[in-house]
């Protein structure tokens, strides 16, 4: 890949939001200003945001997926290393749903069908 435009949290909060509307969303860097008419949820929340990590906000709005698809548009780089912060909410999300599905896995009929099997194998394993 290219050369990706790195940008520190300070430079970014110095920026005029007047001017130009430039966001951190997990550790990405966009610049909306042509972006601000045509947001669905106005100008106003995204010049708020100028400056700032957005992360929470955009993913506290609960953002389509082709909204997700939309702001590629607007990349203008990322954050340098030492401003990144770990992408713990995606994983904590990842895992609380992994545990709901093995929690629905032990409660379905799945659950004891695959015992039954085991415990067959085993006896005749066992006994034969
Ligand atoms: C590049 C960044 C962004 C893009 C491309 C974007 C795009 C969109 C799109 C397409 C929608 C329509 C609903 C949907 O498809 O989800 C929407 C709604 C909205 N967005 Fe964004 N958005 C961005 C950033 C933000 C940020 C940073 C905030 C908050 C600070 C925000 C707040 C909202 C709100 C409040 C709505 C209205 C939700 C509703 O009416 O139910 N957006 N945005």
């Amino acid at each position: 890949m290219a050369d990706v435009k790195k940008f520190t949290r300070k430079e970014l909060s110095e920026r005029n939001p007047k001017q130009e509307t430039v966001f951190i969303i997990d550790n990405v860097v966009y610049d909306v200003t042509p972006f601000l008419d045509e947001h669905p949820g106005g100008h106003e929340v995204l010049v708020h945001a100028a400056g700032r990590d957005a992360s929470e906000d955009f993913e506290d709005v609960g953002h389509s997926f082709d909204a997700k698809e939309l702001m590629k548009k607007y990349v203008i780089g990322e954050l340098v290393d030492e401003d990144k912060v770990e992408l713990k909410k995606r994983q904590v999300s990842w895992e609380d749903s992994a545990a709901a599905s093995e929690a629905s896995f032990m409660s379905s009929w799945k659950f004891p069908l695959l015992m039954g099997i085991l415990l067959t194998v085993l006896y005749s394993y066992l006994l034969g």
